[in-house]
């Protein structure tokens, strides 16, 4: 997820869960092309499975941008098809795509034919009054034909005129139905499910109609669900959230000596303890601490303190 997620942030996320495939924030072909690819495409060993996310509209790039992501190490190459930023669609890819489904079809087709690892789209049911059915799944059926390995269906449309991209992920309802029509339209195609989901609970409920669910916000919000979730499906013991810290702690140093701040790890920390007592207790110690100049595992190891003595205290 843009500006949210970066690979500091899937570090955490994989010690709350071995098993989740792991995706990078949106990276533009212009980017990669034009840019730094080797910090942009860096990562570490233990954040497999990860799946690189290209925008981009233009196939020869796209197919150029596959290859650098395979020969980093990616696991899987997903274009985005999803985001409707006004950013995105002056370059004409994102969202926007959804009216183009020849294009789309020829971007995946390049990309195929480049590198030896899954290809797959990440999409809308729609887009302004491109919303039917039959154009989701002749959109669907083009990108089968070319070889896409996979579709992860954000379950609502995008408006790409007059809504925010946060007004996107909240205003246009989720409809889960037309994610599960499709998926038994197309039987033999791989198609995960992703919007609103929250809970184990939902989770279970949409892998009766689909075959994976990807989640956002609340993997990052409430990052614990990862933990709940590979124990449900994994049959793993759960960890304490102590636990996670502490294998944690090893990396932060090791990033800390190569110039990284404090800040930039911890602050996908923060929902760590979501919901459960000492919450306020450990963002609050992060949040004040982390930021300042020098800081260190020390002010994780205070967090912690601060969790346990709020635990104790409120009983
Ligand atoms: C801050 C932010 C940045 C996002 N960036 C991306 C992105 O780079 N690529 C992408 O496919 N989706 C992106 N999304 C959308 C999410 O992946 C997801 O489709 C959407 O939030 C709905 O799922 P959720 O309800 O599980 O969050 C972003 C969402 C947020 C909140």
């Amino acid at each position: 997820m843009m500006d949210w997620t970066d690979r500091h942030c899937r570090y955490f996320l994989r010690l709350l869960s071995p098993s989740v495939r792991l995706y990078t924030e949106m990276i533009t072909t212009a980017a990669l092309l034009h840019g730094d690819s080797g910090r942009l495409l860096a990562f570490d060993a233990a954040e497999h499975p990860l799946a690189l996310q290209l925008g981009g509209a233009e196939p020869r790039e796209l197919a150029r941008c596959a290859v650098l992501g395979r020969q980093a190490g990616h696991d899987e190459i997903n274009l985005n098809v999803g985001c409707p930023s006004d950013r995105v669609q002056s370059g004409r890819f994102g969202a926007c795509l959804m009216a183009e489904p020849a294009l789309v079809a020829d971007c995946v087709a390049a990309m195929k034919a480049a590198v030896d690892v899954p290809v797959t789209v990440k999409t809308r049911i729609g887009i302004d009054d491109r919303d039917s059915y039959a154009a989701l799944a002749d959109f669907t059926r083009r990108l089968v034909e070319a070889g896409v390995d996979g579709l992860i269906v954000h379950a609502r449309k995008a408006w790409l005129q007059g809504l925010s991209p946060k007004q996107n992920r909240e205003v246009p309802p989720l409809d889960y139905a037309r994610v599960y029509r499709l998926k038994r339209d197309f039987p033999a195609q791989e198609i995960w499910l992703n919007g609103g989901v929250k809970t184990v609970a939902d989770t279970e409920g949409h892998l009766q109609q689909v075959d994976g669910v990807m989640i956002g916000r609340e993997a990052y919000h409430n990052p614990w669900l990862l933990a709940q979730l590979e124990q449900r499906f994994t049959g793993a013991p759960s960890p304490t959230r102590e636990a996670v810290v502490q294998r944690l702690l090893p990396y932060v140093e090791q990033q800390l000596a190569q110039g990284v701040r404090l800040q930039q790890i911890a602050r996908h920390m923060l929902g760590l303890y979501h919901g459960v007592p000492g919450a306020r207790a450990w963002r609050r110690t992060l949040s004040e601490r982390a930021h300042r100049r020098g800081a260190g595992p020390e002010v994780i190891e205070a967090a912690l303190a601060a969790v346990t003595g709020a635990t104790v205290s409120t009983g």
